[in-house]
This record gives structure tokens, sequence and C-alpha cells, in this order.
């Protein structure tokens, strides 16, 4: 009977990362050992905690490093996302599809000697899904998504920083979230302005080229196809985003309008009135109607109303 419930304790104490009570339950089985005349085995367990004592304080404070390291550069999620919920072009929601098997399956992949695709580009004009995409990423494999303070790193001391985070990426998994990455001096490694050139970036692609963690590392930018090879060949896929198609534009307004909102004749004029706009601004425009309906007690949005919101957006932000 005591020797089950102690089992359950060093079982509980393995989840909870609890050495305490793992000790203490040791110890106690130890002595048990001790009273029923088992004098070796009850050594035997005191040998290893003695041993093992020692290793212990210093491992509880590095699991402390890990996690002040990350609260100082990033901010941490557990997304519920899900990959159905991203309109795209159908290269990228393929490439995504893939990227997500390969990563469920890398087990298999490992043991052939190769890895999954981890390191990847994230490349399109802003409010295409970029930050979405990453959202879904961690959601769809159940891991917390990191997203990193760019400004945090870009310091006096970011070489360190970079090597402390990289640390970091391969003791503990997730995936990792370099938004606005240009903001690391992008644009000067394009022009090849070495001198310009922000050495934090050569650091970032080193330890990027050497990390075979197990985390996902997604790197996000609004630079164009412009961009160097050199920096491509970092990474194991690059997905691009493009702005919605007529299709896309379709699958837009009837998602965010559900409730609202069904296809009507009217749906070809307000896809030819979004022509350009991203898709964060199509929802934005579809958000304004709703909310306008909401206030005025309506239960049902007019095309001319969708149309009207959607023009607004044009004006404000067309390019
Ligand atoms: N491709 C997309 N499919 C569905 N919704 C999108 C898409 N892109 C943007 N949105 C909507 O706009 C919001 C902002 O987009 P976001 O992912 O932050 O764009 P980005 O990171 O590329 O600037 C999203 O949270 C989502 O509501
Ligand atoms: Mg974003």
């Amino acid at each position: 009977m005591e020797t089950s419930v102690q089992l359950v304790d060093m079982i509980r104490a393995f989840y909870n990362n609890d050495k305490d009570l793992f000790f203490k339950t040791a110890l106690q089985i130890a002595d048990q050992e001790a009273q029923s005349g088992h004098g070796a085995i009850a050594h035997e367990i005191k040998r290893l905690l003695k041993n093992s004592k020692a290793q212990v304080n210093p491992s509880i404070t590095y699991e402390k490093t890990l996690k002040d390291i990350l609260d100082e550069i990033s901010i941490v999620l557990k997304p519920e996302e899900r990959l159905g919920e991203l309109i795209q072009n159908v290269q990228l929601k393929n490439d995504l599809k893939y990227l997500l098997h390969e990563y469920r399956e890398r087990a298999k992949i490992l043991a052939h000697g190769l890895s999954p695709r981890r390191k990847i580009l994230l490349r399109g004009a802003s409010g295409t899904g970029k930050s979405l995409t990453a959202r879904i990423i961690a959601g769809e494999l159940h891991l917390p998504l990191y997203t990193i303070f760019i400004d945090k790193i870009v310091t006096d001391a970011a070489s360190a920083k970079l090597k402390e985070l990289f640390t970091v990426i391969h003791k503990n998994r997730g995936v990792y979230f370099f938004d606005y990455f240009h903001a690391i001096g992008l644009e000067h490694y394009m022009n090849h302005d070495i001198r310009a050139t922000n050495y934090v970036l050569h650091i970032f692609l080193q330890l990027l080229e050497q990390d075979r963690s197990d985390s996902i590392i997604l790197v996000a930018t609004n630079a164009d196809k412009s961009l160097d090879r050199a920096i491509l060949q970092r990474f194991d896929d690059i997905l691009d985003f493009t702005l919605p198609d007529t299709a896309s534009i379709e699958e837009l307004l009837l998602n965010r309008l559900v409730g609202y909102w069904e296809n009507t004749p009217y749906m070809q004029s307000l896809v030819r009135v979004a022509m350009g706009l991203t898709h964060a601004e199509i929802t934005q425009a579809c958000n304004n109607v709703i909310k306008y309906a909401i206030l005025n007690n309506q239960k049902r949005v007019e095309d001319l109303s969708i149309q009207e919101a959607i023009a607004a957006i044009q004006s404000k932000y067309a390019r």
C-alpha cells in the first residue's frame, strides 16, 4: 500500500518537475527498504540521491534562466488558430500543409539522417496573414509561440543576446517568430552596402545556419522578392504571401460577414471594389459594417453598406 502511494508521488514529482517531492519520496523508500532488511538497496538509493543532489540546484536555476531570457525578449502565446482560418494562394496553403506534415512526422525523417523544414521565411506585404500564419503553425502543432522583440536584441549586447536566444531555442522546443525582420538591417544587406550592414544580421544568419534544434524558427519580412540569395539560402522554405485574388476576396467576404450576409449577385461588384486591398483591410471593412449594423440594431447588412465600407477603406489606404 505504502509503496503504491509512493509510486504515484514519484510519477507526480516527475511530471511537475518537483524535485523536493522526488527526494522526499525516494528517502522514504530507502528507509522502508532498510527496515525490511534490504540494506544494500537502501544504501544504493541513498548513494544515488547524494550524487545527484549536487546537480539539482544548478539545474533549477538554469530553468529559471531560460524563462528569464524569454521574458526579457519575447512574448509568449498558446495560440488556438487552425489552418482553415488562413485564406491565401494555393501554393502557400499547400506548402504550409506540407510543412506541418513534415514536422509531425519528423521522427521518420530524422531516422533517415534528414531534418524536417524548420527555418521558414514568411515574405509578403503587411496585412496578408504572416502573423496569423505564425499563430496557425503553433496552434496546429500545439507548441508555444514566442514572438521575439527585435528591438530588444538590436542593442550593444546583441551578439550575446542572440547566442543566449539560440541556446533557448535549442533547449526549449517551440515556435520562435522573428517579426519585422527587415528592422535588423536587411535593406543594407540587399544593397550590398557591407559597411552599413548591421552586424546583428550576420550573427543572426550564422546562428540560424548552425541551429540543429527541434524548434521552428519563423522570420517575417515585407521586403519584396529582391531579397539576397545569400539570405534565402539559410531557410528551409519560403512562404510567399500575396494580395487576395478574386476567389480569395469572395472567400474572405463570406467568412467575415457570416451571419450578417450571404452570397448575392452583387458579389462581383464587391470584389471589384475590394481589389488591391490586403486581407487585413478587407477584414477591417467587414468588421466596420458589422459594428455599424449592431449599433443600429440591424440583424443583416446590405450589399450597398458593404460596398461603402470597402470604398471607405480604399480611399484611406489606397496606394
Ligand atoms: N491571409 C489571411 N486570411 C485570413 N485572414 C487574414 C489574412 N491576412 C490577414 N488576415 C486578417 O487580418 C489580421 C491581421 O493580419 P496579420 O496576420 O497580422 O498580417 P501580417 O502579419 O502579414 O501583417 C489577421 O489577424 C486576420 O484577421
Ligand atoms: Mg504581422
